[in-house]
């Protein structure tokens, strides 16, 4: 099969596309031919390890120490159709479209991928109907983390939510499921996202690079804030949070997490970090919000499974409107 393989830490040119074995499922996984697949900033911090310092260290012992130790594939999320099933597999058949979160596995920028259908670390998940194979394989990174994000928040109807670094993955889905729990939304990005960020749904809109949301006066229940590190004042958000406000740290620095665990001990603030997981209840109550149209995937651009490095090239240039997908399968419409 085709795949692109990750030949080295670095710039986009470390992926090549190279012919490599197909797998073949294990008794309880499931053979999938991947018709999308996406490139998230998660892909490209992990492709040139450009990630938060405090994963880099695990993420070297465990890939690598100086370039991906064996053939590696990366891509964390797909849509496809599950083409072989493993003997102990009961909860998919051959032909049955799934989308899917490979993990640390990666593998998605692949013709195929094998994956187990039971695992804390995965996820495989019937298509919705009303999806494209495209829109469903952001569901993992943005859907996922979005409602994961706005659970642990305890978004109430009327309240008022932030969203910093809202035209993005995670953002523009979270932006669209704050509206639909009731809560008034103010998305921050930059001035060339805003009218998108309007028609997904977003009450107010303040571009970044005119006016620091921190700086305006106005309180929120609730900050998610996807920028995180240098980008973000840890300080200052704290104080626009009204009583009993919380704090999603989406893209935590080691400070910020100490900094949150005392805050959230000593006042009435609560700073939130935890990584997103794959809980069913999550996907559910995502699934739930999709079925009922309730959720708009905003695709900027779509590559080929050859152009997935020019594809990292863009979305690393940043200004990259919500989504950007690899359409993996050519042959057929998607
Ligand atoms: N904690 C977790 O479990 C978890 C899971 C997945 C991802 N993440 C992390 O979360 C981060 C965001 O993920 P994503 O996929 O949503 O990224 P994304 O698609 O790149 O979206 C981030 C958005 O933030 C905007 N932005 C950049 N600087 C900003 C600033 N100073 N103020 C406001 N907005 C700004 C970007 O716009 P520009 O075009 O202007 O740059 C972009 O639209 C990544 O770093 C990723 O590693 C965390």
């Amino acid at each position: 099969m085709k795949a692109i393989v990750w030949t080295k830490y670095g710039p986009p040119d470390g992926l090549q596309l190279q012919e490599v074995e197909t797998p073949t499922p294990k008794e309880s996984e499931i053979l999938i031919k991947i018709q999308a697949t996406t490139v998230t900033a998660g892909d490209c911090e992990l492709r040139d390890l450009t990630l938060a310092p405090l994963f880099r260290l695990p993420f070297r012992l465990y890939f690598g120490w100086r370039k991906p130790r064996r053939v590696m594939v990366l891509g964390q999320e797909l849509a496809g159709d599950v083409v072989a099933v493993g003997k102990k597999v009961t909860q998919f058949q051959v032909g049955d479209p799934v989308f899917a979160a490979t993990g640390l596995r990666l593998g998605a920028y692949a013709e195929f991928t094998c994956l187990p259908v039971q695992s804390a670390m995965t996820l495989v998940w019937p298509k919705p109907v009303n999806m494209s194979y495209e829109e469903a394989a952001t569901i993992p990174t943005g859907g996922m983390n979005a409602i994961h994000f706005l659970r642990k928040a305890k978004v109430q109807p009327g309240e008022k939510v932030l969203i910093n670094g809202a035209g993005g993955s995670i953002g523009t889905y979270g932006v669209q499921i704050a509206k639909a729990w009731g809560a008034e939304v103010t998305a921050v990005d930059g001035a060339s996202k805003l009218e998108m960020l309007r028609t997904v749904g977003a009450d107010h809109v303040i571009d970044y690079t005119q006016e620091d949301f921190t700086r305006r006066g106005e309180r929120y229940d609730v900050v998610i804030d996807v920028v995180g590190g240098s980008k973000s004042s840890f300080g200052r958000t704290v104080r626009c949070l009204r009583a009993n406000g919380r704090y999603i740290l989406g893209n935590p620095s080691l400070s910020g997490m100490f900094r949150g665990a005392w805050l959230t001990a000593v006042s009435d603030k609560q700073i939130i970090w935890e990584a997103a997981s794959y809980q069913p209840e999550d996907v559910r109550l995502l699934m739930a919000l999709i079925e009922a149209g309730r959720i708009k995937v905003v695709i900027d651009r779509r590559y080929p499974l050859a152009d997935t490095a020019v594809a990292h090239r863009y979305v690393e240039a940043g200004h990259k409107q919500g989504h950007v997908v690899i359409t993996v399968a050519q042959d057929r419409e998607i």
